[in-house]
């Protein structure tokens, strides 16, 4: 028996990575899994992979950048297993350039998989779910690089609109039942390889096994975590941590409200140290000597 035993469930890029690691996960803890990834001869070895174990698997090579591609994903659900109970979604690009030379192709491309992609797959899922009346989860995923990272525009925004869209729809969809979390995976895989630093040179880490992401993953899809919703987890290698939400902190209040003249006269001195580190790299607030052009040529 296991915990997912009963279930079917949607992984989008489930051919290779973290993806592919979801969909083990689950088809060992007893769902049967649709496979979804672009390149089919990735998604196919994965489904041959959990078939060759006693599991159940089809595989499901649309774009789930597109209406038609995320409708058809869930149907191929619905026609090959009799329903849905949990869409995971991790497809994704990366298309890395620095803020002043990306184009709008590179900023549309990744919008389009991670942001519109997420929002379409989980919304026909959702439809399916209600119609079903049993509920169900959805697990999208987020990155560090939300809290903004070097050279990641595109990537950070679409994650941190992911965020955003997660908080909307718990709060929408927990009525119906189903529950709206996020993980911010971790993994080597053909996209970490491509992490560069601030210096613009590829970070070298060590192995981190791409497929240990897929247990928590399952677990937000069993019943065990009805209880969770609205929540966004750091998960992979041997940790699960909270993401924290962001909410208003520290302020200043006066009678009236605030003036710029005012504001210039207090503002430092009663809030400076409260600056946040800016960005994935959480290093300390580096700004307070001032934010200045460069010296004319
Ligand atoms: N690897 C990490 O450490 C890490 C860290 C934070 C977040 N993430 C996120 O985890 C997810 C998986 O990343 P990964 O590292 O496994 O990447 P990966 O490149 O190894 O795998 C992504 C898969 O998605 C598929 N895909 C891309 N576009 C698609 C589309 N339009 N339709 C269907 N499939 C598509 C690709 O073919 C590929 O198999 C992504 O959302 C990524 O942003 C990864």
């Amino acid at each position: 028996m296991g915990i997912l035993d009963g279930k079917a469930a949607v992984v989008t890029g489930g051919g290779r990575g973290i993806g592919r690691g979801h969909c083990l996960r689950l088809a060992e803890y007893g769902a049967s899994v649709v496979v979804n990834d672009v390149d089919p001869d990735e998604g196919k070895t994965v489904v041959e992979e959990i078939v060759k174990e006693g599991g159940k698997a089809v595989a499901n090579t649309s774009d789930i950048g597109t209406r038609d591609g995320a409708k058809e994903l869930v149907e191929q659900c619905m026609d090959a297993f009799g329903r849905i109970d949990a869409c995971v979604n991790n497809a994704g690009i990366v298309r890395d350039r620095t803020f002043l030379k990306m184009s709008d192709a590179e900023f549309d491309d990744v919008f389009r998989i991670h942001a519109k992609g997420t929002f379409m797959c989980a919304q026909e899922a959702a439809l399916r779910m209600r119609e079903q009346g049993s509920g169900g989860s959805i697990v999208n995923t987020v990155s560090a690089a939300h809290y903004g990272n070097f050279g990641q525009t595109n990537y950070a925004g679409a994650k941190g609109a992911i965020a955003s869209m997660t908080y909307t729809w718990a709060l929408e969809l927990a009525r119906l039942g189903i529950r709206v979390n996020a993980i911010s995976p971790s993994g080597s895989t053909r996209m970490s390889a491509t992490y560069k630093g601030a210096d613009g040179k590829v970070v070298e880490a060590p192995f981190v096994d791409p497929t240990l992401n897929g247990h928590f993953v399952a677990y937000l899809c069993s019943d065990e975590a009805n209880w969770i919703t609205g929540q966004l987890f750091g998960t992979g290698g041997e940790r699960v941590v909270m993401v924290e939400q962001p909410r208003y902190g520290t302020g200043v209040f006066q009678v009236g409200g605030w003036t710029a003249d005012d504001l210039a006269k207090h503002f430092r001195r009663v809030m400076g140290d409260k600056m946040q580190p800016v960005g994935l790299m959480k290093k300390p607030y580096p700004y307070l000597e001032g934010v200045t052009p460069p010296e004319p040529k």
